[in-house]
């Protein structure tokens, strides 16, 4: 069945007898010294020496999941399936870790480790003697992380999703993990509810082994995994519980011993066109505003030129068509039923917004051809899209005086924020509102409730980018003080240098570059400063005299500038002097240099 595909890359399928990258480690008998040593210690575990010597394609399975990375833990038992898939198809199965990133768990925040995850997997997969690789993703970062690494060696590479959660339910409502907690905080902080009501309301959206059952980073950034052609069409939604998730399982690793044969490497399939493609996506599914962040840094890794311009020039007008939380009621298993992102693309097909139809992926087959047929049953999951839940649904890019360059989610924008926010008449979509001013969310916090807030105010936070928290925390999206909860006042404009989790679906404007602590202007800010947020102009501005600005900066120079906490780990401190800006994809612009490092061998 396989025998006449075409290769990823559009090329003839090669079985040509060449000798793959592992043999400069397990047949060199121009140096049988070092393969003696090579092979000893991998024979002592019951591996044979024909096994080794076999030419066969050696693939890594790296593994995500542990103990402490319970989103991914599943990925112990699937890596069972994944080796079975190998071995079924002529290849050998070596197993190994992945620097663990947790994002519920790992303080000060999970964004510190996405690079030295990076870093880490790039050193395993070009030392070692890997022909291809399933990279076994889920949490959040995990994803990203993975494909800066295939992108950077370059070896024949595929995903392999966790899965999402199962439905969390509360009686016949449906309960989505993350997403309940800004629900659960504001009731909390209202004194609507008490703190064991607070921790049963947020765990009951999280029944069973899996990754986030809403569409928040994690279900997004292996849904962009698919749409960029790197993993199985078909297989991100897949619950992790599910009986097919191990079949996917199975079959990614069979593939992946095919694709090493083909020589179908991340640079067939990172192209500019699936980039593109993946943008489209991220908008019709809801995707989580910390995609720009993790696409733009795989771009850089892939030598891709990709920026915030693209993403609100090809994304912004394209309309809801999922119906999901945060940005719409149902769950994972709902998407998964509904057709998964097969029957997301067919919308997109059929409607002729789909970027680049012909882009390859993994499987073989282009991604227009993996979604023929794949129109959804199931209308209140998976709109169309001449019927969608909301149009122009995507990010828009912002700058102005106060940054560089931040994004927001317009799709997030609710009736009650619009109404009294965006709906003056002479002015239309743009706002102005003085400024309540937070350094980390340690000081909102402590002065939440005494700082000088109304239902006008506009509520910004700095100093919680990658250098100055550091890693950039997901805090961005703040509540209003109990007092105006209490009173029905929901949704204030919220600004920061930092991130929002993908859960939330406040209508922040995120990532602002330069941060506070990079010498950004956020850290001029004042309480009571009037702040304009102009949406059609795509502005953002101080209005503050720039005179007033400039003895500000002055002051700030004298004082040594805007200084987050100290370092407390060694990590924290390369971090800090390596990691570029948000806009750029918080990549450590450096190791972009390194690229394509297999081909060195
Ligand atoms: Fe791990 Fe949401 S916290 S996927
Ligand atoms: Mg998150």
């Amino acid at each position: 069945e396989l025998a006449g595909r075409a290769a990823c890359g559009g090329s003839p399928r090669r079985r040509t007898g060449r000798a793959f990258r592992s043999a400069h480690w397990f047949n060199r008998p121009e140096d049988l010294g070092m393969q003696a040593l090579y092979i000893e210690r991998y024979m002592n575990y019951g591996i044979t020496k024909e096994e080794l010597c076999s030419g066969k394609p050696i693939v890594g399975i790296a593994q995500s999941g542990s103990d402490i990375a319970p989103c991914n833990r599943h990925h112990l038992e699937l890596a069972k399936r994944v080796r079975e898939g190998i071995l079924t198809a002529g290849g050998i199965a070596f197993e190994f870790p992945t620097h663990p990133i947790q994002e519920t768990l790992r303080r000060p925040t999970a964004a510190l480790d996405r690079n030295l995850a990076y870093l880490a997997l790039v050193e395993i997969l070009h030392a070692y003697p890997f022909d291809g690789v399933v990279l076994l993703t889920g949490c959040d970062k995990t994803t990203p992380a993975c494909l800066m690494a295939a992108a950077t060696v370059n070896i024949p590479a595929i995903c392999l999703n966790v899965g999402p959660m199962l439905n969390g339910w509360s009686r016949e409502q449906r309960v989505g993990s993350g997403s309940v907690i800004w629900k659960a905080r504001e009731l909390h902080s209202a004194g609507s509810i008490n703190a064991d009501q607070m921790i049963d309301m947020v765990t009951a959206g999280t029944p069973s082994p899996g990754h986030c059952n809403t569409m928040g980073t994690a279900s997004t950034m292996n849904a962009l995994a698919e749409a960029l052609g790197m993993a199985l069409p078909g297989s991100s939604a897949i619950p992790a519980p599910y009986r097919e998730r191990a079949h996917a399982a199975y079959e990614t690793g069979r593939r992946i011993v095919e694709m090493v044969y083909e020589d179908c490497k991340p640079s067939d399939i990172l192209t500019r066109e699936a980039f593109e493609n993946a943008i489209v996506v991220n908008t019709a599914i809801g995707g989580s505003s910390n995609a720009p962040i993790h696409l733009n840094a795989i771009a850089k890794h892939a030598g891709v030129p990709l920026d915030l311009d693209d993403w609100d020039r090809i994304g912004h007008a394209i309309p809801l068509l999922l119906n999901m939380q945060p940005a719409g009621e149902m769950l994972s298993e709902d998407y998964y039923r509904a057709g998964g992102l097969p029957a997301i693309l067919a919308e997109l097909l059929a409607a002729g917004r789909l970027p680049h139809p012909d882009a390859a992926t993994v499987s073989g087959r282009t991604i227009g051809e993996s979604a023929v047929g794949k129109t959804t049953w199931d209308r209140r999951t998976i709109r169309t899209y001449a019927d969608p839940l909301k149009s122009h649904a995507g990010f828009v890019h912002l700058q102005g005086t106060l940054f560089d360059s931040a994004i927001m989610k317009t799709s997030g924008i609710s009736a009650e924020f619009r109404a009294k926010f965006l709906s003056d008449p002479d002015d239309p979509d743009a706002f102005e509102a003085a400024a309540a001013v937070f350094d980390g969310p340690e000081d909102y916090k402590a002065r939440l409730d005494a700082a000088p807030i109304d239902e006008r105010t506009v509520l910004v936070m700095r100093g919680v980018g990658p250098l100055g928290y550091p890693g950039s925390a997901e805090v961005v999206n703040m509540h209003a003080p109990g007092r105006l909860l209490r009173l029905g006042v929901r949704d204030l404009p919220c600004i920061g240098d930092g991130r929002q989790s993908g859960t939330s679906g406040s209508p922040s404007i995120l990532n602002a570059t330069p941060e506070a602590a990079a010498g950004g202007n956020m850290a001029l800010l004042r309480d009571g400063d009037r702040v304009r947020v102009d949406l059609p102009r795509r502005r953002v501005d101080i209005l503050v005299s720039p005179e007033e600005l400039r003895a500000r900066r002055a002051a700030l120079d004298e004082a040594g500038g805007y200084r987050g906490p100290p370092s407390q780990t060694p990590w924290q401190d390369i971090f800090r002097r390596e990691v570029g800006g948000q806009s750029e994809g918080s990549v450590f612009t450096r190791a972009t240099e390194f690229r394509h490092l297999a081909q060195k061998y």
